[in-house]
């Protein structure tokens, strides 16, 4: 499984670098809106200087036509850009014309598995269904990782489950369970993975022991 972060904030990004577990990095115009008017192209080229994986930009045109445009100019920032289309009939359509142009696409705001099916048949990279934001209305967002990730596997199919809208640990500790190849975490989920009360405590005991023990002063 790789975790990818997501979050606009460079400052974040080389952060968690330092740990060596973000293999890339996820944006959406509600995290870029965070970023105090810094254009797209140059945070996602700043983003490209630090992690050497794929990160996603995402589309906010709204026809067919639009969105190929606007892919092409997203994925002509830098080569590790997938671009990001929101699952509709028109995104659908891009999805299928970007990747035959070998654009690499992640499909987002997945609610259903058959939106999913959908988009792995028409080419796309990554598949971002929204854990949080089913949670959020009553619905098992991880029920829906698990969905998408067994038809990729019993139909042999390429796209890969890229769990999105992660609120929390445990939803990365399900999503892993439900076998998804990819999760894009907040940066505080990343530190939030990191804590248990009992380490905190145990490292406290063996330097108190430490100290007893003569081993450090
Ligand atoms: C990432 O690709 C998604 O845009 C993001 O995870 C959505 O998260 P949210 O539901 O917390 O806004």
């Amino acid at each position: 499984m790789r975790l990818f972060l997501d979050t606009a904030s460079i400052d974040d990004i080389r952060a968690a670098a330092r740990f060596g577990v973000i293999s890339g990095v996820t944006t959406n115009p509600s995290l870029l809106a965070k970023e105090g008017g810094v254009s797209y192209k140059q945070r996602i080229l700043e983003i490209a200087e630090v992690i050497d994986g794929p990160i996603s930009a995402e589309c906010v045109t709204r026809t067919a036509d639009e969105l190929v445009a606007e892919a092409r100019e997203l994925a002509s920032w830098h080569p590790n850009v997938v671009v990001k289309i929101p699952i509709d009939a028109e995104g659908l359509e891009a999805i299928h014309r970007c990747s035959r142009e070998g654009i690499r696409i992640n499909t987002t705001l997945i609610f259903n598995p058959n939106q999913a099916l959908l988009a792995a048949l028409a080419g796309a990279t990554f598949l971002s269904p929204f854990v949080g934001r089913l949670d959020d209305v009553s619905y098992d967002g991880i029920e829906l990782i698990r969905q998408c990730v067994d038809i990729m596997t019993i139909h042999g199919l390429k796209a890969q489950v890229l769990a999105a809208s992660i609120r929390h640990p445990l939803h990365v500790t399900q999503a892993a369970l439900a076998g998804a190849p990819v999760a894009t975490i907040p940066p505080a989920v990343l530190y939030q993975l990191l804590k248990h009360p009992l380490t905190d405590t145990g490292i406290e005991r063996f330097l108190a022991d430490a100290r007893t023990a003569g081993l450090i002063e």
